[in-house]
């Protein structure tokens, strides 16, 4: 249970390693800067394509060579990536057909990144071939910890290939054209397909007036998934490529947090462990920063996962890119940690100098030399590193409570035309992953597919699409005594984004004991209220009006004409409680209802701290750390709850001792 993500024996400190960029002369002195920093894992190779098969029948892989000894040499350990991210010119010039079509209908040329079409046959040969000859040439690098397959996948095509390739995807999954008429409801509008060849890729060219304003969700939906799994079948066979040459090594490629495109928890099920690359903007909140790790945690139930990259201070691609105040870069790389990472990784190690990522910092500045503040405060986290050592590894969290969160549910709510445009999933999932947040209690992110059973708590909001077999699911968890929580717009579709019938919330009626008969969309700045146990609290987004059909009513509307209807109902169902959130509210209300249901259920939070002061704690068979990290921007106190050795500084702390965290301070204590 508690296995190691890969062969390394501590966190992995290092990042993204371009020495392609530059003069052999350079790279001892990088080395050198290595060393002085405490990195020892480099990642390599993610876009040379164009050096490695500088033309169609050559290969040549003498830079990479040299690279990969130099850094044997130093005792580096590599993470070695595929480079197929970005094809060569001389690939576009003989074979147009990998070049991209957007959304809009404009054919791409030679340029940018991420930028060959998946379902270009082409690209996929010569992508494998690559793979092949990598894994193949260097099997016997001992220090290779694992696979980087391409770089964070992105980005949408909707060329005729992958049209073609989408009417296959289509006939694979509805077998009959009759079949693909119904779960379209192609009756509406007279859309009635009489051969596979008729459908086209829903864009600006077709079913869309806009990127999310679609005329035949369905469609659109299943082009999403259609897409996601082309993207996925291109990870895949390089995935198969280099396992053939080195089984165990493992193999990932790097996420970007909640990334609508790629439905994420269907690609974790072929990724060996998952990685992922952390840039939240300057604005983001602790709870932000938090449920992003934490989606990534869960997408592998709760298994470590790796850091692969963030910025040691500036990126380049913000409107304004503020510099990490010292401290912060050690507070958000331990935050990651404290939710499951078992590496600290960057992007990048030496700032390049030419192109759009020359400002984009890196542990090696433009100055060239160890004494900027930046790399003063990479080398002091890397010594601590090195002291905590294997001790953290392959922990993990304990968590009672789950928020479901579910890619087509996403890509239902926000095609959805009506009841508004300003419904925004991963926002209201936010609001009440950060009412746990404020509370330290622990919490994973599941998808539909997970075990609804081992929690006692979980909240799904805006369950607005119920996949075949998930009512059922919820039913025996309630049945069995889990405290659920859902809100406004659940219920409503089927997988096909066909309505229930028979009112709403549709297959969750009967769990919820509520019928849901109208739902009034507030424009933005309108609000109505209602009052919880004596205190006001603010209704905004949507308002369902909805009767009890045997659920208690906890809160009823004071305003408009359904003042007096319920807003908050919670309904007994066999030995546990449906509770029902008609509308969006404030942060208190969240907070409170939260915290609620976990007393109730007898669950608290990891430590009692401060505003500001973020506790989580990582598991093994013996061993409990916990993590205090604070982000008040002040020093704070925290009371010990316990016996705990600081792991850092070795200092012992005694229960109800007061432990001072200055402003951006870390702690992290294993219990003695
Ligand atoms: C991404 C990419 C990197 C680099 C960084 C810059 O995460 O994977 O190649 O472009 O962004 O922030
Ligand atoms: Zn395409």
């Amino acid at each position: 249970m508690y296995e190691k993500v890969w062969n390394h024996n501590k966190m992995a400190y290092g990042g993204d390693y371009n020495p392609e960029q530059w003069d052999e002369s350079v790279w001892a002195e990088d080395m050198r800067l290595f060393k002085l920093a405490h990195i020892d894992t480099v990642t390599l190779n993610v876009f040379s394509w164009a050096s490695l098969q500088p033309s169609e029948d050559v290969y040549d892989f003498s830079k990479l060579d040299k690279i990969m000894n130099m850094v044997r040499e130093n005792g580096l350990k590599v993470v070695l990536a595929t480079s197929t991210a970005h094809h060569p010119a001389w690939m576009v010039k003989k074979y147009p057909e990998i070049l991209r079509t957007e959304f809009n209908g404009m054919r791409r040329k030679f340029g940018g990144r991420h930028n060959s079409c998946p379902n270009s046959e082409v690209y996929r040969k010569f992508a494998v071939r690559l793979a092949d000859k990598l894994a193949d040439r260097y099997k016997d690098y001992d220090n290779i910890i694992a696979w980087h397959i391409s770089n964070e996948y992105g980005g949408e095509c909707y060329c005729d290939l992958c049209e073609k390739a989408f009417q296959g995807w289509l006939k694979d999954k509805y077998q009959t054209i009759d079949e693909l008429n119904r779960v379209w409801n192609t009756s509406f509008w007279g859309h009635t397909f009489y051969e596979w060849d008729e459908v086209v890729a829903p864009n600006m060219l077709s079913e869309h007036f806009g990127y999310e304003q679609s005329m035949f969700q369905g469609i659109s939906i299943d082009y999403k998934r259609f897409y996601s799994d082309s993207m996925l079948d291109c990870y895949r066979i390089e995935y198969d490529a280099v396992k053939k040459h080195t089984p165990d090594i493992p193999v990932t490629t790097n996420f970007m947090e909640f990334y609508k495109i790629l439905d994420y928890q269907k690609w974790s099920e072929y990724m060996d462990f998952i990685s992922w690359d952390s840039y939240p903007s300057v604005d983001a909140s602790a709870g932000k920063m938090a449920l992003n790790h934490e989606l990534m945690r869960g997408l592998k139930q709760g298994k470590p996962f790796i850091l692969m990259e963030q910025t040691p201070s500036v990126t380049n691609w913000q409107p304004y890119n503020e510099l990490k105040r010292p401290g912060v870069m050690r507070l958000w790389s331990y935050q990651a940690v404290a939710h499951g990472s078992d590496s600290v990784m960057f992007f990048q190690m030496r700032r390049s100098i030419g192109a759009c990522e020359k400002y984009h910092s890196a542990v090696i500045d433009h100055a060239g030399h160890e004494n900027t503040r930046v790399f003063r405060e990479i080398a002091a986290l890397g010594a601590e590193l090195d002291i905590i050592g294997d001790k953290t590894l392959g922990t993990r969290e304990k968590a009672e409570c789950a928020i479901i969160f579910d890619w087509d549910n996403w890509w239902g709510i926000e095609y959805s035309a009506g009841p508004s445009r300003l419904m925004r999933y991963r926002d209201e999932v936010e609001r009440y992953y950060e009412a746990f947040f404020a509370h330290n209690i622990p919490v994973d992110i599941i998808s539909v597919k997970d075990d609804f059973s081992k929690y006692k708590v979980i909240c799904a909001p805006i369950l607005y699409m119920v996949k075949e077999g998930v009512d059922e699911k919820i039913r025996s968890f309630v049945n069995g005594g889990g405290k659920f929580v859902t809100t406004f717009f659940s219920g409503y579709v089927d997988e096909h984004d066909l309505v229930t019938i028979g009112g709403y919330p549709g297959k969750l009626r009967d769990i919820m004991g509520i019928w849901v008969e109208e739902i009034d969309a507030l424009p933005e700045g309108k609000k109505n209220s209602f009052v919880w146990e004596g205190t006001t609290y603010n209704s905004e987004l949507l308002c369902d009006l909805l009767h009890s059909e045997g659920a208690e009513v906890l809160a009823t509307y004071e305003e408009d004409f359904y003042a007096g209807m319920p807003v908050l109902t919670k309904n007994s169902f066999g030995k546990g409680h449906a509770y029902y959130v008609a509308t969006r509210s404030d942060a208190a209300f969240y907070k409170k209802l939260v915290g609620d249901i976990c007393e109730d259920v007898g669950i608290t939070g990891v430590m009692n701290t401060p505003d500001g002061v973020e506790a989580t704690a990582r598991y093994n068979e013996d061993k409990k750390f916990v993590f205090l990290l604070n982000h008040a921007g002040e020093t704070r106190e925290v009371t010990a709850d316990d016996n705990y050795v600081d792991l850092i500084n070795g200092h012992k702390i005694t229960v109800g001792e007061k432990i001072i965290l200055e402003k951006t301070d870390v702690k992290i204590l294993e219990k003695a």
